[in-house]
């Protein structure tokens, strides 16, 4: 099955990963595709290793903050030319100015068949 990619792990990608990741190990859910969260610096892949490879989620409640479950089971890619294979979904949600130099070092993984969904504030993606 495609995984989908996703561009941009900050606030915004970090959730969507999460809620993917979340709603795929539910059974009545396990046809969601698996997700990879795409690197775009060495120093992530460090990070993502001591956060346990994992996401967690924290909901702000009128009790205060309550944590979720840690999720796990997420593919990592490192931003290099060397990897070729096709991105079939794509999520990017970097801030919109950086939209088009975040897709420079995949564009020779997009083709005709690529679907991507913008999530952002702002005109980047134009
Ligand atoms: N957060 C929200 O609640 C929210 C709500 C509605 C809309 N939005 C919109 O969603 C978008 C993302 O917001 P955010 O809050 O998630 O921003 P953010 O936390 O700043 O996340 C942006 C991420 O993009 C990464 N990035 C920068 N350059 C990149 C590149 N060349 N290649 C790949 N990744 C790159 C950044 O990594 P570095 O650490 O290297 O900079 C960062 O992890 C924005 O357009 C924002 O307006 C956000």
């Amino acid at each position: 099955m495609a995984s989908i990619h996703i561009l941009g792990l900050g606030n915004m990608g970090k959730y969507v990963a999460y809620a993917i990741m979340r709603q795929r190990q539910q059974a009545a859910f396990a046809s969601t595709p698996p997700t990879t969260l795409l690197f775009h610096r060495p120093g992530l892949l460090a990070e993502w290793q001591s956060a346990g490879l994992s996401i967690r989620y924290t909901a702000m409640t009128s009790q205060g903050p309550v944590e979720g479950p840690p999720v796990q089971g997420f593919s990592v890619d490192l931003l290099d030319s060397t990897v070729a294979t096709k991105i079939r979904y794509l999520i990017v949600a970097t801030k919109a100015h950086a939209t088009a130099a975040a897709l420079v070092p995949l564009r020779h993984r997009l083709d005709a068949r690529s679907h991507i969904l913008f999530l952002q504030n702002g005109m980047g993606m134009v």
